[in-house]
């Protein structure tokens, strides 16, 4: 396990910064979401969570804060001061060197928002979210604003052709064997990659909506684990479940790691099944996926369960072939037909 000494060292890696900052989706999007906004952070007091390198806290203070509290855990803190002083917001910025639950005396007034870049992958992986719970809980006046605000999971099936077709012939020799205790061993361990659209096989679906105003740790600690029915949009090949996440800031400005956006160093978790299955357009897939954290609060197990589509609840509508979904569609557009119609007598 993890200790926190290791986790906060580890963000003391120069390479690790330099990874998060050259993430274009990412860096755009928190410069657009408070930059763009300049009228919200005017003369505001504003916290940032783990602040890092200080980038986040610079461009609070480049939007016109009053003031910043740079809270950062690691050694990178003594860093910090300088990139504040090379930038000339040293009036603004006061980097407060600890763990956000450790402050005690160094702020003591409230704050108007909590600016964090606390996604991992999977969005929870490391856990920092529950610190930016505490942060608010502490920290933000009532009517404060946090930045991003809205923390979306989602879940689609998808194929996975480099651990299923790359097998079935290298170079002319049969591997299926070899792929298959390669899947094995890979759908114990979720991975990091980066799936390429045209493998996603249905519309995906949403496992957990976080509203960072009201969530508590609590509701942190199991995430998803809904029955889940997906009707392929294409023939296919079901092969492994495809996990991702957005984050909203305001209005609809969006930092999402969707396999159809362009990438981020967050990539997508994929969770790879043993066996494919052949899949044609308007079937139904159903599974179930449940995070549910580990002893080191800062990891989650990720589980897997694949449901028999006739035995599990469809939408209502449900765009699959089944008969009752056939039927329930038909009605539904009947029945809104028939209203709008009399609507139109009215
Ligand atoms: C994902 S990095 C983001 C850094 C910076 N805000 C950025 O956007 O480039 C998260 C940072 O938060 C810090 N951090 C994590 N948990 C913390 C805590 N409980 N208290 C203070 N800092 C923390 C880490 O050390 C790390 O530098
Ligand atoms: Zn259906």
């Amino acid at each position: 396990m993890e200790t926190p000494d290791e986790y906060f060292s580890s963000y003391e890696n120069f390479e690790v910064h330099g990874l998060m900052l050259s993430d274009n989706p990412r860096m755009t999007a928190y410069k657009n979401a408070i930059l763009d906004k300049k009228d919200l952070f005017h003369n505001k007091i504003v916290m940032d969570v783990g602040s890092g390198t200080g980038i986040l806290s610079i461009f609070c203070a480049q939007a016109g804060a009053a003031k910043v509290y740079s809270v950062e855990a690691s050694k990178l803190s003594e860093l910090i001061e300088q990139v504040v002083d090379e930038n000339n917001y040293k009036e603004v910025i006061k980097i407060i060197p600890s763990k956000l639950e450790d402050i005690k005396l160094e702020i003591n007034e409230k704050v108007d928002i909590i600016v964090s870049e606390w996604m991992g992958f999977y969005l929870v992986h490391e856990g920092m979210l529950d610190t930016i719970l505490t942060a608010r809980d502490r920290f933000l006046k009532s009517d404060g604003l946090i930045f991003p605000c809205i923390a979306k999971l989602y879940a689609v099936p998808c194929q996975v052709p480099s651990l299923f077709e790359f097998w079935e012939n290298i170079y002319g020799v049969k591997m299926t064997c070899i792929g298959k205790a390669m899947r094995e061993q890979k759908s114990s361990k979720p991975e990091i990659i980066l799936v390429d659209p045209k493998d996603i096989i249905a519309e995906e679906k949403i496992l957990a909506w976080i509203d960072l105003k009201t969530a508590t740790s609590d509701d942190l600690n199991t995430i998803g684990g809904q029955d889940l029915v997906f009707p392929s949009t294409k023939n296919g090949k079901f092969e492994g479940v495809c996990i991702w996440w957005d984050v909203e800031f305001h209005d609809d400005l969006i930092l999402s790691t969707a396999p159809s956006e362009p990438p981020t160093h967050w990539k997508q978790t994929l969770i790879t099944l043993p066996n494919n299955c052949q899949v044609e357009q308007g079937e139904p897939i159903a599974f179930r996926v449940t995070l549910n954290r580990n002893n080191d609060r800062r990891k989650y197990n990720l589980e897997l369960v694949v449901l028999n589509p006739d035995e599990t609840d469809h939408d209502l509508p449900c765009s699959c072939y089944f008969t009752k979904c056939i039927v329930a569609r038909e009605y539904l557009k009947h029945h809104s037909q028939e209203i709008d119609t009399n609507n139109g007598f009215e």
